[in-house]
């Protein structure tokens, strides 16, 4: 919904305000005054989000495996909820093809931007849960519907991350969407200890995407044990980064990566 229908052109969070921007596919997106950011590529919010998390970790293709274990999603950063609501638009368009029930797991820190995100991307899917169906919990906010469920971690994901895992041992991602802010203004969540963090919490094929295609951030990953590979990236940027736990890195990428005198990120 872009801001001429809302009206709003702009939100006050917790970390202040977010001005509403509407990008070139006539989605919109939040600039952070916080973070000095916006949350997603000017050349279009949606489609950017499709191209790198929708596309990249072939969502629809992980949703029709004929299992009944849950597709457990992380998304490092609900923003206003495009990621979600992408994800979800994409399995209801399968059709009967979708077979995995959903458990969508989002971090944020600005626990204002929920209401953002359902004013800006409403899901109201039917089956999945909706954002008036969340309920606090010890860790934010959580929904079920039959067997979906949206669980939103508010708080510092580096904290809280780590403290929801401790009581659910068992649950593992496959898909992780690497969306924070850019290593410069958000760089707590581009560091070895973040990388190392989220591999040990990911199943054995589990798959990491990202916009970023930062040198530093591919050799962070690596160093956290990830192999890592590149992909075309959206609008203006020409790569993009997937990290997996099983397949191989990119050779070519680990010859330059050698070549190239970048820094490891750490805390
Ligand atoms: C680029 S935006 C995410 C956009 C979002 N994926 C979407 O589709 O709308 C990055 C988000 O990460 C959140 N964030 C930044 N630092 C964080 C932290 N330490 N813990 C949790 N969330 C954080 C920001 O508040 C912001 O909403």
């Amino acid at each position: 919904m872009s801001f001429f229908m809302t009206g709003k052109t702009q939100h006050i969070g917790q970390l202040g305000v977010y001005r509403v921007v509407t990008t070139d596919d006539q989605t919109t997106t939040l600039f952070s005054e916080h973070f000095n950011e916006a949350c997603h590529s000017t050349s279009g919010a949606l489609a950017e989000t499709i191209h790198n998390y929708i596309q990249a970790l072939d969502i629809a293709q992980k949703a029709q495996i004929p299992d009944n274990t849950p597709l457990n999603i992380l998304e490092v950063g609900l923003g206003l909820g495009v990621g979600l609501k992408a994800t979800l638009d994409s399995l209801i368009s399968l059709g009967p093809k979708w077979r995995r029930p959903l458990h969508y797991y989002a971090l944020e820190l600005d626990p204002l931007l929920v209401d953002i995100a359902k004013e800006h991307n409403p899901l109201l899917s039917g089956a999945f849960p909706d954002y008036n169906d969340l309920l606090p919990f010890e860790f934010g906010l959580q929904a079920s519907k039959g067997l979906h469920r949206l669980t939103l971690l508010l708080g510092d994901a580096r904290l809280r991350l780590p403290e929801f895992c401790r009581t659910h041992p068992e649950l593992k991602f496959e898909a992780i969407y690497q969306d924070a802010f850019s290593p410069k203004q958000n760089p707590s969540l581009w560091t070895l200890e973040w990388f190392t963090l989220l591999r040990s919490l990911a199943s054995p094929t589990a798959e990491l995407s990202t916009y970023s295609a930062s040198q530093s951030v591919r050799k962070t990953m690596l160093a956290a044990q990830w192999s890592v590979q590149s992909l075309v990236g959206f609008g203006r940027k020409r790569q993009a980064t997937k990290a997996l736990i099983d397949g191989q890195s990119d050779p070519e990428l680990l010859k330059l990566l050698d070549h190239e005198r970048v820094q490891i990120l750490r805390d």
